[in-house]
């Protein structure tokens, strides 16, 4: 009896022990154990949590099991198990157990509500919770891999997920899609879904439902992939390079795969809003909120195919969409949506030459049109123009480097016009050549008859004026004065939006009237080579002022007497003429008293000119590091010309409608007018110089070491936080009145960055200070020299985010009181075995890069 008592007691325990329920925070979840209750499964970097939950906002009735980012200050939840199952916070036995057979399950009782399905035989089973924050399932004798949450997704994608098509013979096999919450505090699926094109177009799609029964209709679609980005996102609304894509897209069968990378993936997520909006955001590390980065722009334009087919979508004033017809087409007269053609295109498939009567009309700038086909054989503009044209059921083509040759045999829909340039990929439509024609004629006709009539009154005027002007020659010279040497002829002046007048507006169903203001056209003046010539002396060796990455810089002055800096640009521009002009006149546009103003510009032949405002001072760095001049920076003028910076970072980074990563920031870029005060220059070159359009398998880093983030000059990924980490850099110089790249201090300290922590870190920080200032500064300049030190510590620390952003940079420097976060320890440390070069230029492979280092050290913490 005693015997059978102990049995069963022994049995009782046995089984007592393997139904382990664990309380509190655990890093695996083995088989037979369970989690209950508030406790959680961590990943082992402490970045991701598991657990039971209720929505926030929710009734707090309902409980979910769910991975949540463990750092952030409001609940985020990227992955949700049992979504249209939750369990009833009132009933007292809820768990999520690892079973014996391998299987994870979420109870309610002895109901299992939402199960993995998995099964593993040689028992040993684990669940984990990667630092990526996919939850894995393992098994078996060899461990593996039975199940991931990565292959499930809700509604987020965080680095390291795929988004898979795969097909088989054109039918889909597999496929990875996004479905968004029903409303913030129900995890149920929503109406809206994002997935990869099921056609295996390489484009992403959101899908919407329940709108007519339970139709899907495409809502929002991101545009072709072009190596590296998507034709329907500008790159730098997204201004990450992460995204990559493996598979053929030619190829009927098979499987493509988008994932995305970034230096650190634990911080960034892309979330498919309950309404239909996808949002990236970035976890600030110091604050735990959630930063936009991205998100898809909400106005009517954005609407899958919101003019119709054959018509363009430009964004109005207001935001509302405009649609014109596109060349060659007009509006349909049935009354439904969108256009149809003017007239029939000539080409006959009988005898193709014929064809001489289709010619193309271009359309620059747009979101290309959806259902392209991509012609994998075709490898240049012309080749795709030529099969396009000798195709009859072709009627529209278009070629970039990154989409390759796209044709389109079919109505074209959802074209969406940027209202940016630079921006969008340009489509060219063919027309019977009587539509280009017939423009230019009766152009032709109507300029004939008006030129007549002007001939003869401008005869009259010339001569009247003539006469006058010679009269008072010598007044009027004095007052033209300056802009002698500007070139204000309409024909060299510049219009921001290229083929205007080949629009038509068309009434249709959406057409909202709208003429655009032809006011609104940007004029910038040309220089000519020889007037920029006179004003240099001929580029001469005496007037050279300095010599930058992207080519010499002069100075001059202008016929009128104007003093102007002139940067020749080294001929190896990336870019071609046209786009050169648009970059030049949307940053001739970005006005900030502390950026360098641009004049003009002058484009002959090879040559590429920027004409500048002239500083009288020179550049930071002829006083900073020069021994004599040094001592007239007082700290006054210091802080004073470090806050201008910030404010012109400020102005670039957020207010100004472009928001430019300036990339190169240093101290010769840093302009001093006569009153000390700093102007950014160079702002805007590495995208003028094309060097980061997505070019052929070429990634280029721009950027001068020493200034250069880890993760860019790593892995080329800049963000406005790179631009932070040259402003903590820039700072500590302008401090230090060290040079950074050939800094060689105390034993052990690599760099500036090193040693300034160093020496913060150890309460010495003060003495940091330029020694030709820090006798003649008062205290209250100590403690601000200080305050500065430790807002660049935060500036330069390893990972982009935990860099603080300029808005609070500008805030913390203006106040005294506000408490900063403590600065991680610097660990990274670029090093250049050849000193001699300065400013670098880094294609893929390319060679000389490995003459610099990476080195890691680790520096002591308080
Ligand atoms: C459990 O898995 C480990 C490897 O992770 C393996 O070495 C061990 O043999 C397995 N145990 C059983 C019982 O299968
Ligand atoms: C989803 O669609 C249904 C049916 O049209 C609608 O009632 C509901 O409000 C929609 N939900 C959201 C979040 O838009
Ligand atoms: C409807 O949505 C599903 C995803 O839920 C998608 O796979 C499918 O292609 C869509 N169908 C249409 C006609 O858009
Ligand atoms: C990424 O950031 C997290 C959170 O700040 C940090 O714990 C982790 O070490 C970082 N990972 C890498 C690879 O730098
Ligand atoms: C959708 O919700 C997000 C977050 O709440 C918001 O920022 C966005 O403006 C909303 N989009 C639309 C189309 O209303
Ligand atoms: C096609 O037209 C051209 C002239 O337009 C003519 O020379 C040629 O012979 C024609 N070819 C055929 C196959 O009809
Ligand atoms: C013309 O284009 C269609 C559709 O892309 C294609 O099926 C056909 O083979 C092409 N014809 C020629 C002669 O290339």
């Amino acid at each position: 009896m005693a015997r059978a008592t102990c049995t069963s007691l022994a049995l009782l325990i046995f089984f007592l022990s393997l139904d382990v329920r664990v309380d509190a925070a655990t890093a695996i979840l083995a088989q037979g154990q369970s989690l209950a209750g508030d406790a959680t499964l961590t990943s082992s970097n402490g970045a991701f949590s598991l657990s039971f939950f209720t929505p926030h906002g929710g009734d707090g009735s309902r409980l979910y099991l769910g991975v949540q980012y463990a750092k952030a200050v409001e609940q985020t939840v990227p992955w949700v198990a049992n979504r249209d199952a939750p369990v009833s916070a009132a009933a007292s036995s809820h768990s999520a157990t690892l079973t014996e057979s391998g299987d994870l399950q979420v109870l309610e009782g002895e109901s299992v509500v939402w199960r993995t399905n998995t099964y593993s035989s040689a028992g040993n089973a684990t669940l984990t919770l990667q630092d990526n924050g996919n939850l894995v399932l393992t098994g078996g004798a060899q461990a593996v891999q039975l199940w991931q949450s990565f292959d499930y997704p809700t509604d987020t994608f965080v680095p390291g997920m795929r988004i898979t098509l795969d097909r088989l013979n054109g039918a889909v096999a597999r496929q990875t899609l996004f479905t968004s919450w029903r409303n913030p505090d129900d995890p149920a699926p929503g109406n809206f879904t994002l997935g990869q094109d099921p056609l295996g177009s390489a484009q992403l799609y959101i899908w919407r439902s329940g709108q007519d029964g339970s139709r899907n209709t495409t809502y929002w679609r991101s545009g072709q992939w072009a190596n590296n980005n998507f034709v329907g996102i500008p790159w730098r609304s997204l201004n990450l390079y992460g995204f990559q894509l493996a598979g053929d897209p030619s190829k009927s069968s098979g499987a493509m795969t988008y994932t995305f990378n970034t230096f650190n993936s634990s911080l960034y997520r892309f979330v498919l809003q309950p309404n239909g909006t996808e949002t990236c955001y970035m976890l600030l590390d110091a604050t735990g909120a959630w930063e936009v980065v991205w998100s898809q722009p909400i106005i009517p334009c954005h609407g899958y195919n919101a003019c119709g087919q054959n018509a363009e979508c430009s964004s109005g004033d207001h935001g509302q969409a405009v649609c014109t017809c596109l060349k060659g087409f007009e509006p349909t007269t049935s009354g439904g949506e969108g256009c149809v053609r003017s007239s029939q295109l000539t080409c006959s498939e009988r005898n193709v030459s014929m064809s001489g009567g289709d010619r193309f009309a271009e359309l620059g700038g747009v979101k290309l049109p959806d259902f392209a086909t991509w012609e994998s054989t075709v490898s240049n503009a012309e080749s795709c123009r030529q099969w396009c044209l000798a195709n009859c059921t072709c009627v529209a083509y278009s070629y970039s480097s990154g989409t390759g040759c796209l044709t389109w045999n079919q109505e074209l829909v959802d074209i969406y016009h940027f209202p940016t340039t630079g921006e969008g990929y340009d489509l060219y439509i063919k027309v019977p050549a009587s539509v280009l024609d017939s423009d230019s004629d009766s152009k032709r006709r109507r300029w004939t008859r008006v030129i007549v009539s002007v001939v003869i009154a401008v005869a009259f005027v010339l001569a009247a004026c003539g006469f006058l002007l010679w009269k008072c020659r010598r007044r009027i010279r004095e007052k033209l004065g300056v802009g002698a040497g500007v070139e204000k002829k309409t024909g060299a002046s510049l219009m921001l939006r290229p083929g205007r007048e080949a629009k038509k507006e068309f009434s249709g169903p959406k057409q909202q009237a709208e003429h655009e203001e032809d006011a609104e056209k940007s004029e910038l003046p040309l220089f000519s080579l020889e007037t920029l010539a006179a004003a240099t002396g001929g580029f001469s060796e005496s007037t050279k002022l300095g010599q930058g990455g992207f080519g010499l810089v002069y100075k001059g002055r202008l016929p009128g007497g104007e003093e102007v800096a002139v940067k020749r640009l080294s001929k190896s521009s990336g870019q071609g003429c046209e786009e050169f002009k648009n970059e030049v006149i949307l940053f001739s546009k970005l006005q900030h008293r502390n950026l360098v103003r641009i004049l003009g510009c002058c484009i002959q032949g090879t040559e590429k000119m920027l004409v500048y405002e002239y500083m009288p001072n020179k550049s930071l760095d002829a006083f900073l590091f020069d021994p004599e001049r040094r001592g007239l920076l007082d700290w006054k003028t210091r802080l004073h010309i470090i806050e201008g910076i910030a404010r012109g970072l400020l102005y670039l980074h957020r207010d100004s409608r472009l928001r430019v990563v300036h990339r190169d920031l240093k101290a010769s870029n840093i302009l001093l007018d006569r009153d000390m005060n700093p102007k950014i220059s160079d702002f805007g070159m590495a995208r003028i110089f094309g060097g980061d359009q997505n070019q052929e398998n070429t990634n280029r880093v721009v950027g001068t070491i020493g200034y250069m983030s880890p993760e860019y000059a790593m892995e080329g990924m800049f963000s406005v936080r790179s631009d932070m980490y040259s402003f903590g850099i820039l700072i500590l110089e302008i401090i230090t009145g060290q040079k950074n790249s050939s800094f060689h201090h105390m034993e052990g300290s690599l760099n500036i960055v090193g040693y300034a922590w160093q020496m913060w870190n150890a309460d010495k920080g003060e003495q940091l200070m330029d020694p030709s200032i820090r006798a003649s500064s008062s205290a209250s300049a100590s403690r601000e020299a200080l305050r500065c030190v430790h807002m660049a510590l935060l500036c330069v620390q390893d990972h982009a985010g935990d860099r603080p952003d300029i808005p609070y940079v500008v805030l913390a420097l203006g106040s005294d009181s506000s408490l900063l976060p403590m600065p991680r320890p610097p660990t990274f440390t670029l090093q250049c075995t050849s000193s001699d070069r300065d400013t670098f230029i880094r294609e893929r492979g390319d060679e000389s890069y490995s003459a610099c280092d990476l080195t890691v050290t680790m520096l002591q913490g308080r």
